[in-house]
């Protein structure tokens, strides 16, 4: 009798302590029903917004349970947008912990959650950013409208604190809506220009793939609604220029490249009269099987379940 070939357990994390909670719970869903079972046995893990870690019949086990569930695997998934998971705090545990994981390390991590910091490193490769200046609770008061901005929290997501300022009033109610999210928040001029999402792989093999981008084609601010409403409107393959999408390809590599991503990174650009403008890096980008990414790997020929595969096999050991 042939003995049937062992499964890889892979502990797939989702929810979080921030607010992108339910988004997370969504892509860990998707990431967990997609995992090949006659490859993979998969241990959904939940991180509560209270922090509460739950194993999978949503029993409590604290963190020392988790760590021990984690510990019984052979690769942990982490699937938890924003701070508190995608910021590098989960890869942090792991690394602790000595479990391989999937996707970007800490560094990585902690820097792209920074959207300011991530403006910084852009910089240095040259890679544009839309011109802005940071605010914290201390300096807000001094704020003064000047022109359309849109203030947005450093760190968060789902563009959740995120606001497009076009009359001078709505300044101040925008900043104490970010500041609620981050005690950092960003006031940025408003980028004219066709919004542009790129993915970066890092395969098996070490070499990085790029599928072809998605335009994602919003009236004004890609808000909330918009984005989870059920109605975003994707367009897979953008439509682009050769010398387009050689300059977004080639600015998404950089950039994946200066923060030292591993896995899947969504690189989102404004594409201007002049050429790509970098809005921000997602380490942890949205997983379901209708989000921007697998639907850019779909237009390449690789299935949702080739690429989470991928993924877990890429995984830091
Ligand atoms: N400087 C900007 N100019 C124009 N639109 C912007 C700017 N910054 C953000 N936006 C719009 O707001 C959305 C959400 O902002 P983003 O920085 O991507 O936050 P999140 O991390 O929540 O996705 C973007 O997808 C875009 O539509
Ligand atoms: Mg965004």
């Amino acid at each position: 009798m042939r003995t049937p070939p062992t499964r890889t357990r892979v502990a797939v994390i989702g929810g979080g302590q921030n607010c992108e909670h339910d988004v997370s719970l969504a892509s860990a869903a998707s990431v967990a029903g997609a995992l090949d079972p006659a490859a993979y046995d998969v241990v959904p893990i939940t991180i509560g917004r209270d922090g509460t870690w739950r194993d999978r019949g949503l029993r409590p086990i604290g963190l020392c349970g988790a760590a021990q569930v984690l510990r019984g695997c052979d690769v942990a998934f982490p699937v938890v947008h924003g701070p508190r998971g995608e910021d590098g705090a989960l890869a942090a545990l792991c690394e602790l912990a000595g479990i391989a994981y999937v996707g970007s390390g800490v560094r990585p991590g902690a820097i792209a959650m920074d959207k300011w910091t991530t403006k910084l490193v852009a910089a240095a490769v040259g890679i544009a950013t839309a011109p802005g200046r940071l605010v914290t609770a201390a300096t807000a008061g001094h704020e003064r409208w000047t022109h359309p901005v849109v203030v947005k929290p450093v760190a968060a997501g789902s563009s959740l604190g995120v606001s497009l300022v076009t009359e001078p009033g709505l300044l101040r109610p925008a900043l104490e809506e970010a500041l609620a999210l981050d005690d950092r928040v960003l006031v940025e001029d408003v980028v004219a220009g066709r919004e542009i999402d790129v993915a970066v792989l890092r395969r098996t093999d070490g070499s990085l793939f790029v599928p072809p981008a998605l335009e994602i084609v919003a009236d004004g601010v890609f808000d909330h609604e918009a984005k989870y409403g059920g109605h975003a409107d994707f367009r897979v393959p953008a439509r682009l220029e050769g010398v387009e999408a050689k300059a977004l390809k080639e600015a998404a590599l950089a950039v994946y490249d200066a923060l030292g991503c591993s896995g899947v990174a969504r690189v989102d650009f404004f594409l201007t009269e002049d050429g790509p403008v970098l809005n921000e890096v997602n380490t942890v980008p949205g997983m379901t099987e209708h989000s921007q990414v697998p639907r850019m790997f779909a237009a390449a020929g690789m299935s949702y379940p080739e690429l989470l595969d991928e993924l877990v096999r890429g995984a830091h050991r």
